[in-house]
């Protein structure tokens, strides 16, 4: 089995690259990423002389995807490459139009002009939208995407089952519900919250911190990514999700408990606009047509992750760089006086 995964350089997609190269032991691996902010050379550096894993550094949007796809003749492919962050496309959101929604298309075109057998497109829970009461989104809930972000996302959705009518293309759609563990760029709440506390900084918490995300861990969502790649059925969606649903606060609560440090460090700021309350969906069509179910408990996932910061400073101190300062400053503005760059 060849494949390419796009993406493989960021947080799931080189926890996906890795979960293949330890269990599907004649399978190789092209990883084709950009290495924007979020995607390092440095989370596969200790795959770089690994005989089945390649890297080649492109844009999933460009010209350069058709002859690379045409060249390498891939069984499969499977795009993990985003602009990935909710706050960031509501600061802009052309390079989330770009990757997400054109650079799907232009992938999916390649990988049919190649003869790809098939195409798994990893998407997000985020495309159904804030779900109400006690109720969890199936595969066929409405699309109310509420981001730039989740609407980039939705498009290249529905871009993919476009493919399959139109050309009969086989693809594939997954949708996760929120991700956590080790190699997450610290941007997202837990590994944010997480380096914040070892640095003694302020914890910005949105609106009243009582939003729900249901956490799964990355290694458990891309044992489900590989399922739909080997079992599922074409043209169908799977969810994926663990069916915890703690609110923001409690995760916040936890990480501090885990490092030891004081509540005090927490700061309530304006809120996201557009928050999604709630996330939650219905995975039992993953678990019945694909024989997948999470492993990690919540509580266990945790207590790994914050190990692994505390453990690896260098990987994610060097990322806090100036850019990441200057997002930090336009998202969060100036806590003391209450204001934020919103
Ligand atoms: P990430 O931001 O950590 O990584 C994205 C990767 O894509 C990076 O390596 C980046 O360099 C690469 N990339 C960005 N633009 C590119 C382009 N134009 N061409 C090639 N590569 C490009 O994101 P992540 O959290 O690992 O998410 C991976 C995928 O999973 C995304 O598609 C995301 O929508 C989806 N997803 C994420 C979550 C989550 O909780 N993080 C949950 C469900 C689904
Ligand atoms: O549901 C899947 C999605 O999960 C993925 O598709 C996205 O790529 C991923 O970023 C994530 O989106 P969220 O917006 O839910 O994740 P984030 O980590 O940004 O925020 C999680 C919750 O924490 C959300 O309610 C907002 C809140 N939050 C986040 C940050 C960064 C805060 O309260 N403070 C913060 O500083």
């Amino acid at each position: 089995m060849k494949l390419v995964v796009t993406g493989g350089s960021g947080f799931i997609g080189s926890h996906f690259v890795r979960e293949i190269l330890a269990t599907r032991k004649g399978w190789r691996v092209l990883n084709v990423d950009l290495l924007t902010y979020a995607g390092r050379g440095r989370n596969l550096a200790d795959l770089a002389r690994h005989p089945r894993y390649r890297f080649a550094r492109a844009d999933i949007a460009s010209a350069a995807i058709a002859p690379l796809l045409a060249r390498e003749r891939p069984d499969a492919v499977v795009n993990f490459a985003a602009e990935s962050h909710v706050d960031r496309s509501i600061h802009g959101a052309a390079p989330f139009l770009r990757t997400n929604a054109l650079g799907a298309q232009n992938l999916l075109d390649a990988a049919r002009a190649a003869r790809v057998a098939r195409f798994v497109q990893v998407s997000t829970d985020e495309v159904y939208g804030s779900i109400p009461g006690r109720a969890r989104a199936r595969e066929d809930a409405p699309l109310q995407p509420s981001s730039a972000y989740s609407a980039s996302k939705a498009a290249a959705d529905l871009l993919a089952l476009a493919a399959r009518r139109t050309h009969g293309q086989d693809v594939v759609i997954t949708r996760c519900t929120n991700n956590y563990g080790p190699w997450q760029f610290p941007e997202k709440l837990i590994p944010l919250m997480i380096t914040n506390a070892l640095a003694n900084q302020p914890l910005p918490v949105y609106g009243d911190g009582l939003q729900r995300r249901d956490w799964i861990h990355a290694r458990d969502h891309c044992r489900g990514v590989l399922a739909a790649l080997e079992r599922g059925r074409a043209g169908e969606i799977y969810n994926f999700g663990a069916g915890t649903e703690p609110p923001n606060l409690r995760i916040i609560q936890e990480i501090l408990r885990i490092l030891g440090k004081s509540a005090a460090l927490i700061r309530y700021v304006a809120d996201r606009p557009g928050h999604d309350r709630r996330y939650a969906v219905d995975a039992a069509k993953a678990r019945r047509e694909l024989g997948w179910r999470p492993a990690i408990a919540l509580d266990d996932g945790l207590e790994e992750t914050v190990r692994w910061y505390r453990e690896h400073p260098a990987w994610w101190l060097r990322l806090k760089d100036a850019a990441f300062r200057a997002f930090y400053r336009k998202n969060y503005g100036n806590w003391a006086t209450g204001k934020t760059g919103r």
